[in-house]
């Protein structure tokens, strides 16, 4: 089983620029081309959040449309930058978002199964989950204690040194969400999206991984006071392969086409060669 994860794709109307300078529906319409580059396909594409820049219906339908050009299950988890109900609207006809609250879904694929949850504080940057939410999980991931599972959720639960991007994590919720997780050891993953880096850390016992954005990354400054700015950094996803009798192995991608590949030939006048 092959899962890709893309996150933060801030998608704008026709025609505007996120913060007036990163092409954010160009950026999103080559990572969908990448997706659809890979071989083998994955069986299902995750965005983890901030799939819109604004949470505007303009912005949604352009997703909804470069998402219809992949042929497998997509499945959105909101960001701070989406709205709940806006993405509810959107997403509604894919079937797997809930018809009220908050937008927690279990998605029951094998051998991997997936959780979403929404971590969105309407309003606000950071993130909290709420006592709904929470309950959410520990019935969802009681319920199947046996299959290998991924939870997504946009905001990270941990310090990831990155100042300005550390006060806006994961605020609320974080403990419980921590006794959980190291309840259920089948949890290989915490999938996250929102600081545009690709970030990996341990927490209550699992693989919390952070995915890069498809579009503009946060500037890797491990300062406390770093400036809150982006850079046009290569953007790159996660792909996710469920390995037979190893598990869960990750590779991070670019998004952009590179030179090669090339084959390992060394031919026999080649320096040094044994
Ligand atoms: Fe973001
Ligand atoms: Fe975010």
């Amino acid at each position: 089983m092959l899962v890709a994860q893309i996150s933060d794709l801030h998608i704008r109307p026709h025609g505007q620029l996120a913060y007036g300078v990163s092409e954010t529906n160009v950026f999103a319409e080559h990572a969908i081309n990448a997706l659809l580059r890979l071989r083998p396909a994955p069986d299902l594409v995750l965005v983890t959040g901030d799939v819109t820049d604004c949470g505007l219906e303009e912005e949604y339908a352009i997703a909804t449309g470069l998402f219809a050009r992949l042929p497998m299950p997509v499945y959105c988890v909101p960001g701070n930058h989406d709205r709940r109900e806006a993405m509810r609207a959107a997403f509604s006809a894919a079937g797997y978002m809930p018809e009220a609250g908050e937008l927690n879904f279990v998605v029951e694929t094998r051998p991997l199964r997936l959780i979403g949850l929404d971590s969105l504080v309407p309003g606000e940057s950071f993130g909290a989950l709420s006592d709904a939410t929470l309950g959410f999980l520990a019935k969802a991931l009681a319920s199947a204690p046996d299959v290998p599972t991924l939870v997504m959720l946009h905001h990270p639960p941990f310090r990831c040194g990155i100042g300005h991007m550390d006060r806006v994590r994961l605020l609320g919720g974080v403990d419980r969400l921590g006794a959980i997780i190291a309840a259920h050891p089948q949890v290989e993953r915490i999938l996250c999206g929102h600081h545009h880096r690709a970030i990996q850390h341990r927490f209550a016992e699992t693989l919390c991984q952070v995915a890069p954005s498809v579009a503009h990354q946060v500037d890797l400054d491990l300062r406390d006071e770093a400036p809150s700015n982006f850079v046009l950094e290569p953007p790159a996803f996660l792909l996710h392969a469920w390995i037979e009798r190893e598990g869960l192995v990750t590779h991070t991608s670019q998004v952009d086409r590179s030179p090669g590949p090339f084959p390992f030939i060394l031919p026999d006048d080649y320096p040094g060669r044994k």
